[in-house]
């Protein structure tokens, strides 16, 4: 099951699917791209011999062409998922068409709370006591999409993004994992009878 990965910044999640699902059951990172050419998720692919490629948007005329030229790249690689991991771009709805309920994203709350940038900022200034995560299937809007796994952490004392974001990147590293084990094994589904739905089979 060969799956690219997008990643624009530090990697520790593309590092925690390097060693716990690349080369497993069948799965294979196959193609790591990013928006930013020096960034150190390209570094740590590279490292486990993984192909790169960085797609900065100053190299393409608009957003359009460089969606254009990354799905054309991931599909030369046959990837049949893409998965983002802090990738820091919206994808155009033309790239999405061309993965149809093929992309998904990490995000750092429990979704539909606290969509978009800097989550856990968002979510302290509520004050929130528990915290979390999201897997999701990436749809045109910004972290709308259909939920695939949560998982949540009580920090009823929480003050510092800082604390929060060390549990928080401890539950990614398992979670984006398993989705992807999931998803590899044909365990997820969108719900034919509400497409806003995803079914598992565990
Ligand atoms: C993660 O917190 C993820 O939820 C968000 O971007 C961050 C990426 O972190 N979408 P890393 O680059 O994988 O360390």
């Amino acid at each position: 099951f060969p799956i690219a990965v997008l990643a624009s910044g530090t990697g520790s999640n593309l590092q925690a699917i390097l060693d716990t699902v690349h080369g497993r059951d069948g799965i294979e990172v196959v193609a790591v791209g990013s928006n930013v050419a020096d960034a150190p998720a390209l570094e740590r692919a590279r490292r486990a011999g993984v192909e790169t490629a960085a797609f900065p948007l100053a190299d393409h005329s608009d957003r359009a062409a460089r969606d254009t030229a990354l799905a054309d790249w991931i599909e030369g690689r046959g990837a049949r998922l893409v998965v983002l991991a802090g990738y820091m771009q919206l994808l155009t709805p033309s790239f999405l068409a061309r993965f149809p309920l093929g992309v998904v994203n990490v995000h750092p709350a429990l979704l539909p709370a606290f969509p978009g940038l800097r989550a856990v900022e968002q979510a302290l200034a509520h004050g929130v006591r528990v915290f979390g995560v999201t897997v999701h299937f990436v749809d045109e809007g910004v972290d709308t999409g259909p939920i695939i796994l949560q998982r949540a952490v009580e920090l009823p004392h929480a003050r510092e993004a800082g604390e929060v974001f060390e549990q928080i990147h401890a539950i990614e590293h398992a979670l984006l994992p398993e989705a992807i084990r999931l998803i590899a094994r044909g365990a997820v589904r969108i719900d034919p009878a509400d497409p806003r739905r995803v079914l598992l089979d565990r």
